[in-house]
């Protein structure tokens, strides 16, 4: 979202409150945000909140004299990236469908040269009505993307959908939009996190990998269009609805659930620390009692080697942990496992961490990313799957 330029219009739902906070969640990933409030948005909030937040004078009034050709609506639309309409009233969605013109936003609204997401928010008997939903997917044949709205508790009291949606999702549709989706259509299959195996029946092993790495994929690879699912063990917080997660605690579950999507991805990105020993299970629970004592291990199948000898029209994409001779151990295990590409690191600088740095390694070429959050890192590993991917359909094509 850096140096992004985003229309904000705020309309006149009882949610209006919660532009205050998105405001500052756009801000902090260095978007440059214009409010236009609708007459009745500002019932609802003050445009001086807005405008602290924002930095920049709220607007909403076409009549009032501007600098230059005073076409305030035109001049909005042709500086911006994005419109947002955040919340969005059931009378705005039916302006909109209409193509109405009565005030400065549905105005920039009609003459918009960029994306435009709109976040409905309203009572579930208004989201329900048939109107709004005719209005619905009349704007959605109009090319405007929708966030939301979720089910859940109403400020009228009531349950239902029409809530506006949480604001993890909404950021990643606002970044969706923002985005040119490169990899629309694309199936992408994620493992991430760590897996432990049960010692008995009250413990268990595992590893120090956090999943935040296959995380910020998953979100990053649904910000360019993908359809993604996610396999993950131990993880920290997941992805809101829109990517479909699965979770598989153990080596034995992710096998299994890994091998299920393959048939149905296009890629498959094995970010998951995947036990590569399973302990001897001993049922009931260890006494303490000796000083020492051992447990037997045995080694795990190869999930990712099988996967990719399996379904050979799966680009696979691996990663590899490694604390010494990083880029030859991760080249060994490209070739070895036979992947499209992998991406090495250094275990103690990238396990649990927010950043890294990291190597991108396909059959031609090594690039070095030097630290970054992993955020960035993701997008720049999905640049490059796209890149070799597009490739790889070229050959097929052009060989078929
Ligand atoms: C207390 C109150 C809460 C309202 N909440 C909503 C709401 O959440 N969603 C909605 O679509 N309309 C809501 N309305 C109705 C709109 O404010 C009304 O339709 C208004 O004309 C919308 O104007 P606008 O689309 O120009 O902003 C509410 C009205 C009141 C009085």
């Amino acid at each position: 979202m850096l140096n992004k330029k985003i229309i904000l219009g705020v309309t006149g739902s009882i949610s209006a409150y919660k532009a205050a906070e998105l405001i500052r969640l756009l801000k902090k990933r260095g978007a440059d945000v214009q409010v236009v409030m609708t007459k009745s948005a500002k019932e609802f909030i003050s445009p001086i909140t807005l405008q602290a937040l924002s930095g920049k004078p709220v607007l909403e009034n076409m009549w009032e004299p501007t600098e230059g050709n005073g076409m305030e609506h035109i001049n909005q639309s042709r500086k911006s990236d994005l419109i947002l309409v955040v919340p969005a009233s059931a009378n705005f969605i039916a302006k909109l469908a209409q193509g109405l013109a009565d005030d400065l936003l549905s105005n920039i609204c009609l003459a918009r040269n960029c994306p435009i997401l709109i976040a409905p928010s309203m009572n579930k008997n208004m989201w329900e009505n048939s109107s709004t939903q005719r209005n619905i997917s009349l704007v959605t044949q109009d090319g405007v993307n929708i966030s939301g709205p979720e089910n859940g508790e109403q400020a009228c009291g009531e349950e239902g959908m029409g809530r506006l949606i949480n604001e993890k999702m909404l950021l990643l549709d606002i970044n969706k939009s923002l985005n040119y989706p490169i990899l629309k259509n694309k199936n992408i299959l994620i493992s991430c996190g760590a897996t432990f195996e049960k010692i008995d029946d009250a413990r268990a092993i595992t590893n120090l990998s956090s999943g935040k790495m296959g995380l910020r994929i998953a979100d990053e690879a649904y910000a360019l269009g993908a359809n993604v699912t996610i396999i993950y063990g131990q993880t920290e917080k997941l992805p809101p609805s829109g990517i479909n997660c699965i979770y598989a605690p153990n080596h034995s579950l992710m096998n299994k659930y890994v091998k299920e999507n393959a048939k149905n991805n296009d890629i498959f990105i094995s970010v998951a620390a995947i036990s590569d020993y399973i302990p001897k299970t001993i049922s009931g629970k260890l006494k303490k009692g000796n000083n020492k004592f051992s447990l037997e291990f045995q080694q795990s199948s190869d999930i990712l080697l099988e996967t990719a000898s399996e379904f050979n029209n799966l680009f696979c994409v691996g990663f590899s942990a490694e604390s010494e001779n990083i880029i030859k151990n991760a080249q060994a295990k490209l070739k070895n496992k036979n992947l499209d590409m992998i991406v090495a690191n250094s275990i103690n600088e990238s396990m649990g961490q927010n950043s890294a740095e990291i190597y991108i390694i396909d059959k031609n070429e090594v690039i070095h990313i030097p630290k970054k959050g992993k955020e960035e890192l993701a997008s720049n590993i999905l640049q490059h799957i796209y890149k070799l991917e597009n490739k790889r359909g070229s050959t097929h094509e052009h060989i078929n």
